[in-house]
């Protein structure tokens, strides 16, 4: 039997944590020619022969997000024409994802928009992290592996002397991501009542659970304007916690969210490099953990038709 080859490629959203990863994997980032015409259209062009191969494309939805979103769609469109026997879509942070239901009449639902085009461009599998909502998964009839960062949070505070630590879930909806990171820990969790009485506005009004004289972990899954956690960390105060830390697996980091965290009652916020973080974003108290192996290993154990449950331990 002919072994399949593993080819690896990137759009252009990322190619620092895509690097990372070709370099877990030992193999090098396949060339691909992207280019913009003058009306914005994009080219994009697979240098070699993928015939028959397996192909893995790392591609992150952030900041440009639809620039990106279309940059991949035409990289596998591109694969798939070129006879890559399969083309698996890497989506470090996986956007519109906060997009998955109607709150109101005539909304769409935009999650399944883009899970429907990834697969009418070729896609056979999706490989993310942390999305927003779990059940986005159903959205797709072709596999998809939901990767974590909570085992890296998890070994950083732990190397953390935390005192009395309790894990915080900045609303209701992230309860169940905020409880995993507190069994991991063997802290107890609290939760905090938000609204949105605005898009990007946030208003948190109550805490259930104890904080007081305790260390915190505001545990989520994005921080975009950082309107959430920044209020959060307000109340948390108010409500006597002492040191106040964040673990966020996706740093959007828009508007002056950096400006605004140390202005914040916040000590350190933890985000992952799924996103690419600009230099000018970078401000004392932002640390960035890198899930370059993760995703590396998590593409290798597919390849190998390996379990991937032992990652998330
Ligand atoms: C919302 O449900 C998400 O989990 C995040 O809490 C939210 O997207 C963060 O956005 P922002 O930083 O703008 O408050």
């Amino acid at each position: 039997m002919t072994q399949k080859i593993l080819a690896l490629y990137s759009g252009t959203s990322n190619l620092k944590l895509a690097k990372e990863v070709a370099e877990y994997l030992d193999v090098e980032l396949g060339e691909i020619e992207i280019r913009r015409f003058s009306d914005g259209e994009i080219y994009a062009r697979i240098v070699k022969s993928v015939r028959g191969a397996e192909v893995y494309v790392i591609q992150s939805l952030g900041n440009s997000v639809n620039e990106y979103f279309m940059e991949l769609l035409i990289i596998i469109d591109a694969l798939k024409r070129a006879s890559a026997e399969a083309v698996t879509a890497v989506i470090p942070y996986f956007a519109y994802a906060r997009q998955d239901r109607k709150t109101k009449s005539r909304e769409p639902i935009t999650a399944k928009l883009v899970a429907n085009l990834l697969t009418v461009a070729g896609a056979n599998r999706v490989v993310t992290m942390d999305l927003h909502a779990g059940q986005i998964q159903g959205f797709f009839d072709i596999p998809l592996d939901n990767l974590s960062a909570l085992p890296l949070f998890t070994r950083y505070f732990q190397d953390i002397d935390l005192k009395n630590p309790v894990v915080v879930s900045p609303d209701i909806g992230g309860v169940a991501r905020a409880k995993a990171l507190a069994n991991r820990l063997h802290t107890p969790l609290a939760i905090i009542y938000k609204r949105r009485p605005a898009p990007e506005v946030a208003e948190v009004e109550e805490i259930i659970g104890d904080v007081k004289n305790k260390d915190v972990i505001i545990c989520d899954d994005i921080v975009t304007t950082g309107n959430t956690l920044f209020s959060a960390a307000r109340l948390l105060r108010e409500k006597g916690a002492r040191d106040i830390y964040s673990a966020v697996t996706h740093g959007i980091l828009t508007n002056n969210a950096p400006e605004e965290l140390q202005k914040s009652e916040i000590k350190e916020l933890v985000i992952t490099n799924t996103l690419p973080i600009d230099e000018s974003k970078i401000v004392p108290k932002l640390k960035i953990l890198s899930v370059g192996s993760l995703l590396g290993e998590a593409i290798k154990r597919i390849s190998n038709k390996d379990s991937l449950s032992s990652l998330f331990d």
